[in-house]
Parts: C-alpha cells; structure tokens; sequence
C-alpha cells in the first residue's frame, strides 16, 4: 500500500475517486465475499470490456454556455428524481454490512433515483420500505415456486414498491469460477428473508468445487419461461414491468411489443454470459428499437460521473450503480453507501458543466462520440 511523507497509507486517505473504495472495501471483506462481489463468470472477458467500452467513447465539450446552474434532475416512469442515478438490484447486502439494504436504502435517497431490490436481500421488504424516503422497485429472478413469486409481489405492492424488475439474464446463474474455487455459500446468519427456508436452503449448502448459489439457482430458476409467460406475471401485479438484461434490438423489439414499461440494458455487471456484448457497446441499437416508448436503463461498469454523462447521451434515461454501491456500504455502512452515490452525482454535474450541457435534456448524442 502506498505511504505518503506523513506516513499515512491509503486506508487513512480521504477516497477521493469511485475505485479508491474498492480498495478500502476489499481491506473489510473476507476472501470469499470480496471474490462475490467483485468476480464474475468465464474469464471476465465482459466484466473487462464493460469498463473498455466506455473508455472508447469520447466527450464533445460546447463553450460559452451558462453552466453556472447545473441540473441533473430528470423523471423515470412518471416520478421526478433528482438524479438520473439508482442502485441496481444486488443480493445479500448483509454480506458486505450489519445494516444491509437498510443503509443502502437511505444513501440511495441521496441520490434520488430508484433502489432496486434484490429478490435475494438479506432485510425484509417491510423493514427497508419502513424509513426509505426514495423510490424502491422490487427485481424478481422467475422462481419455479411460483406462489413464492406471488408472494414476494404482494408483499413489494403492499409496501409501496413502485416497479418490478425482472431479470432475463439469467434462466440459471453462470459458471463464477472464483466462487467455484471458493466453495462459495450464503453464510448461515445471512438469509434471503422474504423468501421460505426450504426454498432458499440449498444456496447456504457448500460443498468443494462448487458454487452454491449457481447449484441453487439450478433447482429453483424456472429456465422454461418464455414472453408469453409475462402476460402471467402481469395478471399478477398492478406494479410497472421492468425487464433487465436486455442486449439487442430483437428483444428490445418483443419488450415494447409485450407491454414492458422499460428495460434495462445489462449484462448483469459481467456474471452471466462472459462474452456477452459489454452494455454501453449495446445501447445505441437497443434505444434505436425502443424508439422513445420506454424509458432504457442501463448498468455494468460504471465507475464516475463521466461513464453516466456517456451513457445518458448515448441514450439511457437512467443508469444503475452495482459493485461500487457494495463498496461503500462494506466502507462505511449508510455513510460510505452515500459517500460513492453523491460522488457519482458531483462528477456527473462537473462533467455537465464542463460539457457545456447545464442539463438532463442538454445531454444528446451530439455530447459524445465512439473513437475508432
Ligand atoms: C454482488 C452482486 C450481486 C448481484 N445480485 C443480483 C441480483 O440479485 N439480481 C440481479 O438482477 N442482478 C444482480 N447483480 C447484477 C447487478 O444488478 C448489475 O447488473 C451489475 O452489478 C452492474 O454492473 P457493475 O457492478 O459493474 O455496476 C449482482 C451484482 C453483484 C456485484
């Protein structure tokens, strides 16, 4: 670890950029939930040119704009946000921090944009929705219990959820080679809560040479769901349907086409399909297909308020933050949570300010271009 004259390494630094969390996190982790979080399936091919593909998208600054206001408020199905900046949907947050979604909840307020939910969170739907002052939307993985998917429905309804999630992405989770050699499997004091025991048993079962969580999801996923199965889901819910993992216009097309509210281009941060097209590289052809009928969010690699000025003027309304928001909360609990959102926030406003783009609706693709 670097030391600087007055001897204090970079645990003692103010973080200053998104990634110094990931350092500080990785100090408060154990091997096996750091390698969780941070991994992802196949070689990480994907999870690499995520972050390269914003690396090749290059900003177009105008001059001699008033920038002296900058606003990043914007509205993402029907509700105002104060940012175009939500917290995707990740499983277990106790596994990084005692107080969980609880906290995540409470920095994702700061930022304004929606928390999604991980059907596998580690506090209840009831708990996080008591103090939350942002939108919560609830992600769902299709669950061959299907009265366990009704369940946790009602329950996101009767809480004031504002939208379901489903992920699409992922009809079984992918070969995470780090948790294979890991062993890796949800700790005992750690349960996906709005779920039943037996449902969730099997992800807690560790065994050598094998990851649990990917064991689990082979027993419990329902890999035989196709689009006419959400027409079931939507005789379910009075809730908006949101589908995320979508990466070409095809289904972006079949989306609009089966009443979906907004899709989220992912490719679930580079843990399923390890050569999937990286996110960013994805969107100019998915936001072609939607035709602005829906809004199109956006994850996977996101690491400063610049990687959100690209996306949003390639086309995304609204991006969602995974790892980083992990790293934060393993940091500092609620505090450090916040501390990389209102970053992510800040650089994004310095970034519309030196563009010369004071606003969301200032954000076009004339903002940016792809270098060859
Ligand atoms: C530890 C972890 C757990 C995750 N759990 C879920 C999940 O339960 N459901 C889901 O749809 N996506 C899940 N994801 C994927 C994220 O929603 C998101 O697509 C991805 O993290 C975005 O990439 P980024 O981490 O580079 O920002 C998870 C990601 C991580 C890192």
């Amino acid at each position: 670890m670097p030391v600087d004259e007055a001897g204090r390494g970079a645990a003692d630094v103010e973080p200053l950029r998104v990634d110094d969390y990931a350092e500080l996190a990785q100090s408060n982790l154990s091997v096996a939930v750091w390698a969780y979080v941070q991994g992802g399936s196949g070689v990480e091919w994907t999870i690499a040119e995520n972050r390269a593909a914003f690396d090749r998208v290059v900003v177009r600054p105008r001059v001699l704009v008033d920038v002296k206001q900058c606003d990043p408020a914007t509205v993402l199905l029907g509700t105002p946000i104060s940012s175009p900046i939500g917290v995707a949907p990740m499983a277990y947050h106790r596994l990084v921090h005692p107080d969980g979604e609880l906290a995540t909840a409470a920095a994702a307020a700061e930022v304004g944009g929606p928390f999604v939910v991980s059907i596998f969170a580690s506090q209840t739907l009831a708990d996080i929705a008591k103090d939350a002052t942002g939108p919560l939307w609830l992600q769902l993985y299709w669950l061959r219990r299907r009265d366990a998917l009704v369940d946790v429905i009602h329950k996101a309804e009767s809480h004031g959820f504002g939208a379901l999630v489903l992920t699409v992405d992922a009809p079984q989770v992918a070969r995470r080679l780090r948790d294979v050699r890991n062993a890796f499997a949800v700790p005992d004091r750690i349960h996906a809560v709005n779920l039943d025991l037996p449902l969730t048993a099997s992800s807690h079962r560790g065994s050598p040479n094998t990851s649990a969580i990917e064991r689990h999801s082979r027993e419990e996923f329902d890999a035989t769901i196709t689009w006419s199965d959400l027409a079931w889901l939507r005789e379910r819910t009075i809730l908006p349907l949101v589908l995320k993992g979508i990466l070409t216009a095809e289904d972006a097309r079949l989306a609009v086409d089966h009443g979906v509210d907004a899709i989220v281009v992912s490719n679930h941060g580079g843990r399923q399909l390890d050569g999937a097209i990286p996110s960013l590289d994805a969107l100019p052809e998915v936001v072609a297909a939607v035709e602005d009928r829906i809004p199109v969010l956006l994850d996977g690699g996101i690491r400063c308020g610049t990687d959100i000025f690209k996306a949003l003027a390639v086309g995304a309304s609204t991006v969602l933050i995974g790892r980083p928001v992990l790293w934060g909360l393993a940091q500092g609990g609620a505090a450090g949570a916040a501390a990389v959102l209102r970053l992510l926030r800040d650089e994004l406003v310095d970034c519309m300010a030196l563009a010369g783009r004071p606003t969301i609706g200032d954000i076009g693709p004339s903002a940016v271009r792809v270098r060859r």
